[in-house]
């Protein structure tokens, strides 16, 4: 298959682009510093992305920020900035990338655990990754011609969890979490959150 990655260069992303290719894929590996590039928080940009590929297969997005930030402390930048890059950064892509999917091809959109288990300070991460699910679940239905909409909540990477001094013991690996894209680009769900194994909510 063909396939883009947008958040080619991120700590997940890098991995799902090696396992897509090991498993004979042909990726497009994008971000803001791919060429050609793209910007998911400008229309224009994503329009101009576009518009250099051809149609692909699967079109994945494993990038985006949202805010870690306490409810008090909550700026109106922190809203945009989560508003306008995870989730709407991912929604437009899929929005304007209906033309560039092939049928049966599928978006891959990325959430986070999050979305079931909020903690403080996670306002605006858990409103985002429980949004974006909303969207894959009612996107789903107005997809045609055997097009897919999936969206994966990872866990706390454990690369990730290492670089904020957190314990990363408990958590998998980025090329663990990139099995699960690759299950999902060559699988049949459509519509539905879809979880690292062993790391699903109860
Ligand atoms: N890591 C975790 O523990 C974890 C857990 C749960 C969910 N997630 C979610 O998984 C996604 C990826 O996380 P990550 O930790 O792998 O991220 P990361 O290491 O920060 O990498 C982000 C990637 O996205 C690209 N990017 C950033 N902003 C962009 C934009 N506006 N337009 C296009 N590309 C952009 C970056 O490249 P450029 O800088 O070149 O654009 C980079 O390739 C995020 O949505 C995150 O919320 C991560």
């Amino acid at each position: 298959m063909k396939i883009i990655v947008i958040g080619a260069t991120g700590t997940i992303g890098k991995e799902v682009v090696k396992l897509l290719q090991a498993n004979g894929h042909e990726v497009v590996a994008a971000s803001r510093s791919s060429q050609p590039s793209v910007d998911f928080t400008n229309a224009a940009s994503i329009d101009a992305f576009y518009n250099q590929v051809e149609e692909v297969d699967a079109i994945i997005t494993v990038a985006g920020d949202a805010a870690f930030v306490a409810l008090d402390k909550l700026t109106d930048a922190d809203i945009q900035l989560s508003l306008q890059s995870k989730l709407m950064g991912q929604i437009n892509m899929v929005r304007k990338g209906l033309s560039k999917l092939r049928p049966n091809g599928v978006f891959v959109i990325t959430g986070g655990f999050l979305a079931y288990a909020p903690a403080p300070q996670t306002a605006m991460i858990t409103m985002v990754n429980a949004g974006l699910e909303g969207f894959a679940k009612a996107a789903a239905l107005d997809l045609t011609e055997g097009r897919r909409i999936v969206i994966v909540h990872p866990p706390w990477v454990a690369e990730t969890a290492a670089a904020i001094g957190m314990d990363a013991s408990p958590w998998p690996s980025a090329a663990e979490v990139a099995e699960t894209y690759l299950q999902v680009v060559e699988g049949k769900e459509t519509g539905q959150p879809v979880f690292v194994e062993g790391y699903a909510p109860a």
